[in-house]
């Protein structure tokens, strides 16, 4: 009988057994570079495609600092989402009145804590909010949101957020009586795809117009939200036929005497300055199908693919130059032991057939919603890291 000698882990095999999250070295990919030179046109062009709209950036695409300072140098306003983004935006702007509040679903403490900072404009889409907003924000200026169809966008957002037109003439009148300035806002979805998508929502806002008018007073602000596309795998129209078809609307809508307006965009200022490097961990054949894995996934930044609703343009690229060649239909998947960690199914990106392990993809317009969606260190993988040029 030979006894097993006590077992004694190399150096190597100590540090693969430490538990830890996070890589044991840094890592090149999955890397996010953001270009500050498109941000600023990306601004330059939604700003020209919308004269006289002051544009509210919404800090959740991308909270990252250059981003707020290249935008807050082009003359961006900012929208908010939490206490945490009010800290963010204040410590490169320091202006409160720039700010607008524009999550419907608020902790009191969060409106109390915004309304002690300084910020004096909320939105709202219920009863049970504008109480909270009559008691913790006096004189502030409150948005009641209308619900929207979210027909042509790849994200729609009017199942949670926005009301009925009764609710919202309610709401306004209740807002009114208060005391309350008051104005319209609504988002038509984001990836939004039909340039006449606003038409349906301004035409609600004129008819409350008249509810508000009634009262007295008349809207303080008409918010056209977000919504403007990046430039993804699917064509959409460019950012002055968005600006063409809505300046229209308005113009039909809310003219002669049209209120003051604003814009909440996030993915339009941000998205197309993106460009995700992800390295290409696996390529398998699973049941007839190629499969191509990637250090990059649901869990690490691309949360936007659930449900295949964003559709990233995705390239690849060898030693730095593009793979030229045949392609076919790949189903693209992250390198987690999940099984919901497949980005691309039904969808179906094409990639170069001699594409192997260590070539890398370059996933395009992943400038807004990425980041900050990565967690902290599902199954061991570092959060997606994000630099600037
Ligand atoms: C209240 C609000 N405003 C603006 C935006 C930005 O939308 P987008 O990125 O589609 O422009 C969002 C996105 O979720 C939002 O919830």
């Amino acid at each position: 009988m030979t006894i097993a000698p006590p077992f004694s882990p190399t150096p190597r095999q100590r540090r693969h057994a430490e538990p830890r999250v996070g890589p044991t070295s840094a890592p090149t990919t999955p890397i996010l570079t953001v270009d500050l030179g498109t941000v600023r046109d990306s601004y330059r062009q939604l700003h020209a495609a919308l004269p006289g709209v002051d544009l509210h950036y919404a800090v959740k695409a991308n909270p990252s600092q250059p981003v707020l300072d290249a935008l807050l140098d082009e003359g961006a306003c900012w929208d908010v989402a939490s206490p945490g983004e009010i800290d963010v935006v204040l410590a490169v702007d320091p202006d409160p009145a720039r700010i607008s509040y524009g999550n419907t679903v608020k902790k009191p403490f969060d409106i109390g804590y915004a309304h002690a900072r300084g910020v004096r404009q909320f939105s709202v889409d219920c009863d049970a909010e504008l109480d909270k907003l009559i008691d913790l924000a006096p004189g502030a200026t409150l948005l009641v949101r209308i619900a929207t169809s979210g027909a042509g966008a790849d994200w729609a957002l009017g199942q949670k957020f926005g009301c009925d037109e009764v609710t919202a003439g309610r709401l306004l009148a209740r807002a009114v009586t208060h005391g309350h300035p008051v104005g319209i806002c609504f988002h038509v979805g984001s990836q939004q795809h039909e340039v006449t998508a606003w038409d349906e929502p301004l035409a609600t806002t004129t008819r409350l117009r008249g509810v508000v008018r009634a009262r007295g007073s008349d809207l303080a602000v008409v918010d056209l939200g977000g919504g403007f596309p990046a430039h993804g795998a699917d064509p959409t129209p460019d950012v002055s036929s968005f600006g063409n078809a809505i300046m229209a609307a308005v113009g039909r809508s809310l003219g002669p005497d049209v209120p003051p307006l604003m814009a909440e965009p996030g993915r339009a200022l941000v998205a197309d300055a993106g460009t995700l490097e992800t390295e290409v961990v696996l390529v398998s054949e699973r049941a007839g199908r190629r499969w191509v894995y990637v250090d990059v996934g649901l869990f690490s930044g691309l949360a936007e693919t659930m449900g295949e609703a964003i559709r990233y343009r995705i390239t690849a690229h060898r030693d730095g130059r593009p793979l030229r060649g045949r392609v076919a239909d790949v189903v693209l998947a992250g390198p987690t032991c999940d099984s919901v960690d497949i980005l691309y199914q039904q969808h179906r990106p094409q990639l170069p057939l001699d594409l192997r392990v260590g070539d890398r993809l370059r996933i395009h317009a992943t400038g807004a919603y990425t980041t900050t969606y990565s967690s902290v260190g599902f199954n061991g993988f570092a959060p997606l890291r994000e630099v600037h040029r």
